[in-house]
Formats: C-alpha cells, structure tokens, sequence
C-alpha cells in the first residue's frame, strides 16, 4: 500500500511528495522516499520485541533535503557517484568534464546538478514507486539523452531498489543510495557500538585525496577486515594510514563474487544493533559497497530535532568502484545504447 502527502515545494514552485510505502505485514517495514532526488527519508523497522522505529537519518520537513548536498542524506546520487580522478570522464571516443568540486576531483556529480536534487517523476502502484528522472546530451557534464529510473518496492520486512538507466550514446553511469543507518534509531548517539560483517575479502586503499590507487588490498590483518562480524568502533581509531586518509571508514569494499550477469543479488553486508537486536541485511548486484562512518558530518538538526554528529550512522552505498574508468583491473561503469544500467540493492530487515 502506498500513500502520498505533500512534502515540499521546489524552488520554482513545483510540489513534491512523500510516498509511504507498507504491505501491511505484521513484523514488516515502512519506507518513505520522495520524489525529490527519488531520496529515501526513512524506514521503520522493528527492534527484537516488535517496536518501530526509524533507523534513517534525514529531515521532518521536505524543503530541507533541498540543501542536501553536504551529507547526501538518503539521496540518489548520480550520474557519477563518489570519486572521479581529475573529474575526467574518457567515454565513446571523448573525454568529459565533470566540475572539479572536491580539490582536481569531482565528488558526486554536482551539488546543484546532481540526480538528488532533481524532481523525478513519480508512479505509484500496490506494491511501490517508481520515480524517474531524464537528463538531456551534456547534462551534468557527460554525454547521452538518458532515462534514469528507480523503483522503491516493499515486501513485508524487505525493501528492494531497482536502478534502471537508458542512453542513446555511450556514458558514464554509477549510481548509488545514501542513506544513512542507526539500527537503534535516527539519532540515538553512536554507531560505534553496532556489528558489521562485509562479503568483503579486499579493499581499494586511497591516497590522502580519497582517490583510489587501483590496488586491491585483501583486507586479513587490516583495520577493514569485517568477514567476520566486527564492531564498527573496534578499529576506527586504529594507527593505520588508511584509516586516517578516511578519518575513519570511508572507503570502497569489493565486495566477493560480482557477477555483471547476475539478475538477483548477493549479500554484501550485514549490519547488528546488539542492543535493539536489529538486523539490516544488505544484498546488492553491484560490484563495490562504500563504508562511510559520516566522518565529517558536522552538527546537523534532524528529524524530531535530534542533532546528528559523525559516527552516529553509518551509509552502506553500492556502486561501482570510485574511479574506476581511471584504474586498470576496476570494472568499467560504462553504459550505452546496447548496454543500458541495471542494478538491484535489497535492504533486509530482521531482529535477533
Ligand atoms: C561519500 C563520501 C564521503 C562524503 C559523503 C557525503 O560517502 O565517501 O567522503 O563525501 O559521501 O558527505
């Protein structure tokens, strides 16, 4: 079932909506997403003993997600998520600019331009909705006349996002969403506390611009070893390079057995509160997942007027690798006419 309320006016006056989105199931999840930036503002989620309770940071009031682009909260950002080398974008026989916004690099997309902060286009049905979003030959810097789509759809305790993009030229497209998770609730403190396991054997270390070197490092004896479950604050401070070109985590994890076949997704992570016992279970067709402890979220007023600091949440963000157009052996995220973007990220809720 899905209800729409009015959350919101754009600048230019157009109105945007929040979506609701249950099947009702006792035990199940609520999930509300708006059609600006087809941006996730929250999901309710039972704790061990059947409490809800909204475990995404973001916003009561829509028109703040209109300044969102310091944290990204919940957003979809695109077309060019994460980290671009020198924002230098090689496709289709040309090299694109995207704007140098992070020193020479470029760091998703634009603040302005960017897939988060557009107004999609909004489908509701039983069971979800689907937002799209069209961006012309040039915009935000990379070529194509491209369709963006994301479809939010719940099933009792499971949230699965469905990434279509089409284009009818040859571009660059790396998705992801950023919400950020406290299983414990949006702003009940620290995350340091919760339990992380990643599908993850490697990582792709970065120099201090948080570029990737184009190494992949087997996480054994590292600080981002999670293959077993780890808490997250275990070793954020470790005396470790990586950790302090992050300031903690911040960084790509390869997460095993991509499969750029694949149809349905693998799990990638697993994250626990131990205290109200929830359990979010990430899976993901995508070949890289992005740990970021909200390192350099300042103080920022939230929902309910809670105030939000960094690594009091945690974003979990599916992509392909940061760069990777510019280091060898990394997964080109290069789509087209004859290759149009598919990606599906599956939230799994439980408690234990
Ligand atoms: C990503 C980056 C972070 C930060 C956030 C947005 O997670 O890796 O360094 O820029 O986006 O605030």
């Amino acid at each position: 079932m899905v209800t729409v309320t009015p959350f919101g006016t754009m600048p230019d006056g157009r109105p945007f909506s929040l979506y609701e989105i249950s099947d009702g199931t006792a035990g199940g999840i609520t999930v509300r997403v708006t059609d600006l930036g087809a941006t996730i503002t929250g999901i309710d989620a039972p704790d061990r003993s059947g409490t809800l309770t909204d475990v995404v940071l973001g916003f009561d009031e829509g028109n703040r997600y209109l300044d969102n682009a310091a944290a990204y909260f919940g957003a979809t950002v695109g077309p060019s998520a994460n980290r671009t080398l020198d924002g230098r974008v090689p496709v289709g026989g040309s090299v694109y600019q995207l704007p140098q916004n992070e020193g020479p690099n470029n760091l998703h997309t634009d603040p302005a331009q960017g897939l988060h902060a557009q107004l999609w286009s909004a489908l509701a049905d039983n069971d979800g909705v689907t937002f799209a979003c069209a961006a012309a030959d040039g915009a935000c810097g990379l070529p194509g006349n491209r369709l963006f789509m994301v479809r939010y759809e719940v099933r009792e305790a499971t949230l699965r996002v469905t990434y279509r993009a089409v284009s009818d030229a040859e571009t660059f497209i790396n998705l992801t969403n950023h919400a950020y998770f406290n299983l414990a609730g949006e702003g009940s403190g620290s995350v340091l506390g919760h339990e992380l396991e990643l599908k993850a054997r490697a990582f792709t270390p970065q120099d201090a611009a948080h570029i990737p070197t184009g190494e992949i490092r087997p996480v054994a004896g590292t600080p981002f070893d999670f293959t077993v479950p780890k808490a997250l604050g275990k070793d954020i401070d470790a005396n470790d390079e990586q950790i302090s070109f992050g300031s903690g985590y911040d960084h790509n994890f390869c997460i095993d057995g991509f499969n750029a076949e694949a149809t349905e997704p693998r799990v990638a992570a697993v994250l626990h509160d131990p205290v109200s016992g929830r359990t979010l279970t990430l899976a993901t067709t995508l070949p890289g997942l992005q740990i970021y402890t909200g390192n350099f979220v300042g103080e920022e007023y939230g929902k309910n007027g809670h105030a939000y600091h960094g690594r009091e949440s945690v974003a979990l963000e599916p992509q392909y690798y940061p760069s990777n157009l510019a280091r060898p052996g990394f997964e080109k995220a290069v789509f087209g006419p004859l290759k149009p973007y598919c990606a599906i990220n599956e939230y799994r809720f439980s408690a234990r």
